[in-house]
C-alpha cells in the first residue's frame, strides 16, 4: 500500500521496528507503536515527532491476547488502521546443547501467538472496510529447520507460511498480507551473535525494503538476495546434503544465559 496513514508496529521500541516507525515518519501519518519497555519505545516516539509524525504508544506485552485485542480496538474507535506490521520478536538458540522446554514455549507464545494476537483483531476490522495491509515479520531463518535455532526457525517458518495462506484468504476481502523475510539485520538481537554473519545489513536500508515491499504488496519481501539464494537452495536439495552442512553452524545462544 502506497502512503498508508495510520500505522501499527509491535516492537517499535529498538531495532527493525524503530527502523519502520522512522521510514514511516512524516506530516499527518499516525504511528501506534508497542513494547514492554517504555524508555526504548519514547526514544523512538522523539526520532518519529522530529520526522512530524503523531506517536502513540502503548507498554503491551504481545503474547496478553486479552489486552493486546484491547490495544487495537481501542484504536479503533477513533483511526481506520491502514497498515499493521507484525514485527515483536524474540530470538535464541541452542548454545550448542539442548533447548529447554520453557525457552520453545517462550519464542512460540512471542513469534507465533504474538503475531496472531495482533493481526486477528485487525483483521476483524480491516474486513469490515475492505481495506488495509497486515505485514508479518518472518526470517530468512524461517525456510529451514536451524539445528542452532530450532524454534526460533519453526516459529519463523510458521508466521511465513500462515501469512502466504492469509493473503491468499484474505486478498479477496481487499486486505493485503505479506511475508517479511530479512536475513541478518544489525540490531540488539544480533548484537549478542559471536559468529560471521553473511550479509548484515543496518536496520535502516533494512525498513526501506520492507516499506518498498510493502507498497509494491509483494507478497514474500525476501533479503538479501544472495542469502536468500542460497537458503533457498538449501530447500531443494537432498536433506543427505543439507544436513551435515547446517548441524555445523555455530550455536547462538540461549535465552538463560
Ligand atoms: N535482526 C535480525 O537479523 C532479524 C532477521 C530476521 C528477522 N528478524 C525479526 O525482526 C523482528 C524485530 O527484531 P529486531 O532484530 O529488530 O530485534 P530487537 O531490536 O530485539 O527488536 C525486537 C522488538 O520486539 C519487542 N518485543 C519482544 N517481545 C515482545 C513482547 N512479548 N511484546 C511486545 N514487544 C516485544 C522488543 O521490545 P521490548 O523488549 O520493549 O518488549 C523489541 O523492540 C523480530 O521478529 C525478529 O525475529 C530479525
Amino acid at each position: 500500500m502506497k502512503n498508508p496513514k495510520n500505522i501499527l508496529i509491535t516492537g517499535g521500541g529498538s531495532g527493525i521496528g524503530r527502523a519502520l516507525a522512522v521510514a514511516y515518519s512524516k506530516s499527518g501519518v499516525n504511528l501506534f507503536l508497542c513494547g514492554r519497555n517504555l524508555e526504548k519505545l519514547q526514544v523512538t516516539k522523539t526520532l518519529c515527532e522530529e520526522l512530524k509524525a503523531n506517536v502513540y504508544l502503548e507498554i503491551l506485552d504481545v503474547c496478553d491476547e486479552a489486552a493486546t485485542k484491547n490495544w487495537i480496538e481501542k484504536i479503533e474507535e477513533n483511526f481506520a488502521l491502514d497498515l499493521v506490521i507484525a514485527n515483536a520478536g524474540i530470538s535464541a538458540g541452542t548454545s550448542e546443547g539442548l533447548e529447554a522446554t520453557t525457552q520453545v514455549q517462550k519464542i512460540f507464545a512471542t513469534n507465533l501467538n504474538g503475531v496472531l494476537n495482533v493481526i486477528h483483531p485487525a483483521i476483524e476490522k480491516m474486513k469490515n472496510r475492505k481495506k488495509g495491509q497486515i505485514g508479518i515479520v518472518s526470517s530468512l531463518a524461517g525456510f529451514r529447520g536451524l539445528p542452532s535455532s530450532p524454534a526460533y526457525s519453526a516459529s519463523k517458518s510458521a508466521v511465513r507460511v500462515y501469512a502466504e495462506g492469509l493473503r491468499g484468504n484474505l486478498g479477496k476481502l481487499g486486505i493485503e498480507v505479506n511475508a517479511i523475510c530479512p536475513g541478518y539485520v544489525k540490531t540488539s538481537m544480533t548484537d549478542v551473535n559471536e559468529f560471521p554473519m553473511p550479509f548484515i545489513m543496518e536496520a535502516q536500508k533494512c525498513a526501506k525494503i520492507i516499506k518498498n515491499g510493502l507498497e509494491k504488496n509483494k507478497s514474500r519481501i525476501a533479503f538479501p538476495f544472495p542469502l536468500y539464494f542460497v537458503v533457498w537452495l538449501s530447500t531443494l536439495l537432498s536433506t543427505k546434503i543439507t544436513d551435515p552442512i547446517f548441524a555445523r553452524l555455530p550455536g547462538k545462544k540461549s535465552l538463560v544465559e
